[in-house]
């Protein structure tokens, strides 16, 4: 049987069934992704067997087994559950990419609180936002960014514990401040993992959408499922394999498959904390013999900046698999792929809503370059009329992708937004917002988004918390967010603005307006370029025209601007 006669052998025959019986599960049974992650690895027989190969700033290394990560995870449960913390309980995890975050990680899902993953560059504002809608418990961070969570303390009445993982005993601690040394604390060899079902909530991620806040995507103990079996057949994970995912757990992808997808597969995995650089990128791929490869397409599109050069200078024999998610994947790069490093980027699709793959290629298949591929097996999906959402049945026609509800890891609800949630479904499809066509053999080509909001470097951003952001500089009277186009980011956000009287349109204020959204939001909110308006396009009801400035930015037509203020 050829290799793409497997993928729709494995379509005809496809059950979720297939997974639940390789993990062991029986509806009605315990679920618990700590436990699959650390445990039953342990129990098969592979106690020692690397786990996680770390490496951060200043050559520093740690290597950890799964042993080791069992007995660390549920040290760290027992910590928590000392403090009081308890099954659904919010529990942020804010960090760099830190071996404390990986294992705190397993340590919740132990204890059936909810892991609550923040991206560790995020400003006061941004966790703020996240941490208010959840009304978060605890939190485990690290000195460095121990910071922010104090200048917005004392707005958060429900945080009960801030725990600090590397804490050096120089400065007191601060009310509802504790240290955690995970190496130092014994370790606790027996822990009693609560028993969480297949609808416990497990993770909750925070996604931008274009208006309004953030919202929190809840996610549960049954994903396991569906991570499993994509982290085998669209990653190809195998028992030998040194895996890689460069993606930092604060975002969807490196949970369900930068510690979950890996780990529960027993697979070992690396992790690198260190800035991007193509050498050094290379360097650790040669060091740890990397084998599977998953990665983004701004970061690729950065590699093939740099060129052949440093790939030549070391040995990535070992690399076997590359796969690619976040954001479109140019044919460019999975060409450029082929030639250099011998085989191609396969591009995969899906959403931190979606908790899993949906569309992508598989190995195996036929590589269309710039096309995502087809539906994982046991995935309905077609593309929908974007006005009565019926689907479109002929080929090439663009709509909006739409896929059957009912996936193991699909979002379970948006956190306090029941109403949001609902809106996602249409005519019986989910909606994952993006617009795209299926061309005659059954492949996905993405189109676009069908909303606001920029996609930078594979990282949503929305521009309303942008916009928000920057009506409290001082300067700013009023503001609009667009983004614009970027050779390697594929877009970065632009702000346009007008100033309060009194304030200058100088470069320096440029620059002190950007740092200001930095610090408050996140540098990749930050807006690369922000251009001085004396007056913003508005409709005649008083709504900003970001649809212009967009245009604008994008050197597309216009359109029709008969409802501008003053046409
Ligand atoms: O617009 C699509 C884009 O990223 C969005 C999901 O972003 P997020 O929830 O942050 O999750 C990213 C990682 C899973 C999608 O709605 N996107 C994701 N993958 C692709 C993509 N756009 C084009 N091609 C892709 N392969």
């Amino acid at each position: 049987m050829s290799k793409i006669g497997s993928y729709d052998e494995r379509v005809k025959n496809f059950n979720w069934s297939i997974s639940e019986k390789e993990l062991g599960y029986k509806e009605g049974d315990n679920i618990n992704i700590g436990w699959y992650c650390s445990d039953r690895i342990c129990d098969q027989g592979k106690a020692d067997k690397i786990a996680l190969n770390w490496e951060g700033l200043g050559g520093k290394i740690k290597q950890y087994t799964f042993n080791y990560v069992r007995l660390c995870s549920n040290t760290i449960g027992q910590f928590l559950r000392d403090l009081g913390l308890k099954d659904e309980d919010r529990i942020c995890l804010f960090m760099d990419k830190i071996p404390e975050l990986y294992l705190s990680f397993v340590g919740v899902m132990k204890i059936g609180a909810i892991a609550q993953p923040l991206f560790s560059a995020f400003g006061d504002e941004s966790l703020l936002v996240r941490m208010d809608n959840a009304e978060t418990t605890a939190i485990i961070t690290q000195r460095k960014h121990v910071k922010k969570v104090r200048k917005i303390r004392d707005r958060m009445p429900y945080l009960k514990h801030i725990i600090i993982v590397d804490y050096d005993g120089k400065h007191p601690l601060q009310e509802r401040e504790i240290a955690f040394d995970m190496e130092a604390t014994e370790k606790i060899e027996k822990l009693d993992i609560f028993p969480t079902k297949a609808e416990s909530p497990s993770v909750l991620h925070y996604t931008s959408g274009t208006t309004g806040q953030p919202k929190g995507v809840k996610h549960v103990h049954y994903s396991l499922i569906a991570q499993y079996l994509t982290s085998k057949w669209v990653l190809d994970l195998k028992d030998d394999d040194v895996y890689w995912c460069t993606a930092d757990p604060g975002w969807v992808t490196g949970t369900s498959y930068g510690i979950i997808g890996s780990w529960c597969i027993g697979v070992r995995q690396c992790v690198l904390d260190v800035g991007f650089s193509p050498l050094s990128w290379y360097k650790f791929m040669e060091k740890y013999g990397v084998t599977v490869w998953y990665t983004a397409p701004t970061a690729i599109r950065s590699l093939m900046k740099a060129g052949e050069g440093p790939i030549r200078e070391n040995d990535l024999s070992k690399l076997r698999h590359m796969v690619s998610v976040g954001e479109p994947l140019n044919p460019e790069a999975v060409v450029w792929a082929l030639k250099v490093l011998g085989m191609p980027f396969l591009d995969s699709y899906w959403q931190t809503e979606t908790g899993c793959i949906m569309i992508s290629n598989y190995p195996g298949m036929e590589v269309k370059p710039g096309s995502m591929g087809k539906t994982f097996p046991g995935i309905e999906g077609c593309i929908v009329d974007t006005e009565t959402f019926e689907k479109i049945e002929e080929s090439g026609k663009i709509g909006l992708i739409g896929i059957k509800p009912g996936w193991p890891s699909m979002m379970r609800t948006y956190w306090k937004n029941e109403e949001t949630y609902q809106s996602k479904f249409q005519n019986g499809w989910y909606i994952p917002g993006d617009r795209a066509y299926i061309d005659e053999d059954g492949y996905y080509w993405f189109v676009g988004r069908d909303d606001d909001v920029i996609n930078t470097g594979g990282h949503l951003v929305s521009p309303f918390e942008v916009e928000s952001a920057l009506l409290e500089h001082e300067a700013v009277a009023e503001s609009a967010v667009v983004s614009k186009p970027d050779d390697v980011n594929m877009e970065v956000v632009k702000a346009f603005v007008t100033l309060k009287p009194g304030f200058e349109q100088t470069d320096e204020m440029e620059l002190k307006i950007m740092n200001f959204i930095r610090k408050k939001l996140s540098p990749l909110a930050m807006p690369q370029e922000i251009e001085y308006l004396d007056k913003l396009p508005k409709t005649r009801s008083g709504k900003i025209m970001r649809r212009l400035l967009h245009a604008k930015e994008w050197g597309e037509e216009i359109g029709d601007t008969s409802g501008l203020e003053d046409d």
